[in-house]
């Protein structure tokens, strides 16, 4: 009888640290991705003006990531993003939620190379227009 009530007590002990060691993961995955998204967001997004243009996504460096894949030379799925036109062509002004290029980045097979920073810089070029 004995044995038992220790028994249960020792898997309750058990039980317990097993909960607040999930507790602490979480809490150690939060903090990561914080540091992660702060390390990322060197694109300077911060110091954009609240309606950018395209001149301005680029003198502030926000698809830095993305032009080694995107560039006159390398244009994979044809798109080079120097290109103003080309980059135009897969956003519906004003829309961003309809634009190919915010899709792509925020849930498609883009959203690896972006980060939260650029995805608002991109989000709010399209949002006001996507003026050159
Ligand atoms: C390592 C190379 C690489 C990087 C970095 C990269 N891309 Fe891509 N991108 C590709 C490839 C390959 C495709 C074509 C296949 C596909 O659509 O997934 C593509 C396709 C796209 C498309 C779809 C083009 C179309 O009309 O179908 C968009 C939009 C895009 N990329 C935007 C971006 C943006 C914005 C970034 C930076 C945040 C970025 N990409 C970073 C390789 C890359």
């Amino acid at each position: 009888m004995k044995n038992k009530l220790i028994f249960i007590i020792v898997i309750f002990i058990f039980l317990f640290c097993k909960l607040q060691n999930e507790e602490d993961k979480k809490k150690d995955e939060l903090i990561q991705t914080l540091l992660l998204n702060s390390i990322n967001s060197n694109c300077k997004v911060y110091s954009l003006s609240e309606e950018p243009t395209f001149t301005e996504l680029h003198q502030k460096n926000v698809f830095e990531n993305c032009l080694k894949c995107h560039n006159s030379t390398i244009h994979e799925g044809n798109l080079d993003l120097n290109d103003y036109n080309q980059t135009k062509n897969r956003v519906v002004p004003y829309a961003p939620q309809e634009s190919l290029l915010y899709q792509t980045i925020t849930t498609g097979s883009m959203k690896d190379y972006s980060n939260s920073c650029i995805n608002d810089a991109v989000r709010r070029w399209i949002q006001y227009g996507a003026k050159e």
